[in-house]
């Protein structure tokens, strides 16, 4: 018999996914229908426009992720939906879906945060239990420091970092609007920078002194000054012509045929940019694993799957750093679905009034 079957569901920004799930680990699909080509004309998320392209795919997207797993409706053990944090528009798509299909069905309904499954991402395919975890979630939206334990089968979180403006992946994505390339910016700072001198500039971080409620340290991060300083740079040195003269010729491009159109400077400026970023994000991830003795790092997020931010974690960490594989990496419904799977055998099913928290915080 097929048991522990779980239907995730994830519409928080710009991606409609659906994934089939058993016991938290087995992915038996997992469906993404990307939105990103109809925001790439609009340079950033249009959120009107996400919700009405949600509102046209989840229903083949569950389809097919039902599909593939080859289950029925009956198979399924429970429902699980991302019910924040994202936009509101967005993830109400999703939770009205996921609220009907269970009422359907007399399944359980399983409300999840994003935040956390993103961790459970890695989670799902990683042996993590000695504890405790330090978990970076570095994505578009998101840059936060969480130590994770799981006791009596149940994971808890503390929020010891997070970032004071702009999310590391926003950084990516701005620095690479100003830059004149395209969307969004991760993958092609990711694949430019090979091509350039990352020491060729100093991009400086300054340090983010905070403290929590109850006075200890937090790790934090700052990312709206680097934007502001490659801003400046790029002002400063007269690129802006030569930027703009390619725009559109780059817009037509696939980041691993772009640097042939690209100068030395601007690849410097990239490379830079990144290696300056990937630096930070490691530094104050191990300068907090060692203050709280976690004995693991996690790290996942869109920017997870920057290879450049793997490699330095590889080269500087000394306890074991994991990452989800690339397809876990951006936004999907598997990992909603493997982050259910616990709250499922707790017993922890949402109610009928589900409503979409847009802010909801993890911890
Ligand atoms: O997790 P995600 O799919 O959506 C959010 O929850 O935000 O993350 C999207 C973000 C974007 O900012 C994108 O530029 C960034 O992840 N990203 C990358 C890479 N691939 C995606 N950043 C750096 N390097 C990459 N290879
Ligand atoms: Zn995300």
């Amino acid at each position: 018999m097929r048991t522990g079957l779980i239907l995730g569901i994830e519409s928080s920004c710009d991606e409609t996914a659906a994934a089939v799930v058993r016991q938290g680990r087995e992915t038996l699909s997992n469906i993404v229908a990307s939105q990103m080509k109809m925001h790439a004309l609009y340079g950033g998320v249009v959120p009107e426009l996400a919700s009405r392209e949600h509102l046209r795919n989840i229903v083949p997207v569950v389809r097919e992720a039902m599909q593939q797993a080859d289950v029925t409706d009956s198979d399924l053990n429970a429902i699980a939906v991302t019910a924040g944090p994202g936009l509101a528009g967005a993830l109400l798509v999703g939770i009205s879906f996921a609220k009907s299909f269970a009422y359907a069905l007399g399944k359980p309904l399983i409300a999840v945060n994003h935040l956390e499954g993103h961790i459970h991402a890695v989670l799902m395919q990683q042996q993590a239990n000695e504890g405790p975890i330090l978990a970076l979630v570095v994505s578009g939206g998101h840059t936060h420091l969480y130590l994770a334990q799981q006791r009596e089968g149940t994971w808890h979180y503390r929020n010891v970092g997070r970032t004071v403006d702009d999310a590391a992946g926003e950084a990516y994505d701005k620095v690479a609007k100003l830059l004149g390339l395209g969307y969004p910016g991760g993958p092609w700072i990711d694949t430019l920078a090979a091509h350039g001198n990352p020491k060729a500039v100093l991009f400086r971080f300054q340090e983010i002194k905070r403290r929590d409620a109850s006075e200890e340290a937090t790790f934090d991060f700052s990312f709206s000054g680097i934007k502001t300083a490659v801003l400046r740079y790029v002002e400063t040195h007269g690129m802006k012509q030569q930027i703009e003269a390619r725009r559109s010729e780059l817009a037509s491009l696939k980041p691993t045929d772009a640097a042939q159109l690209l100068d030395h400077q601007s690849l410097d400026v990239i490379a830079s940019f990144q290696h300056a970023v990937t630096q930070n994000l490691a530094r104050q991830t191990l300068r907090a694993a060692q203050h709280f003795g976690a004995r693991t790092i996690l790290v996942s997020g869109g920017v997870a799957a920057n290879r450049e931010l793997r490699r330095v974690f590889a080269e500087q960490a000394n306890i074991p750093v994991h990452f989800p594989e690339m397809a876990l990496s951006t936004d999907n419904a598997a990992m909603i679905a493997a982050a259910a799977w616990p709250r499922f055998v707790a017993g922890e099913h949402a109610t009928a009034d589900l409503n979409a928290t847009p802010q909801l915080r993890l911890g």
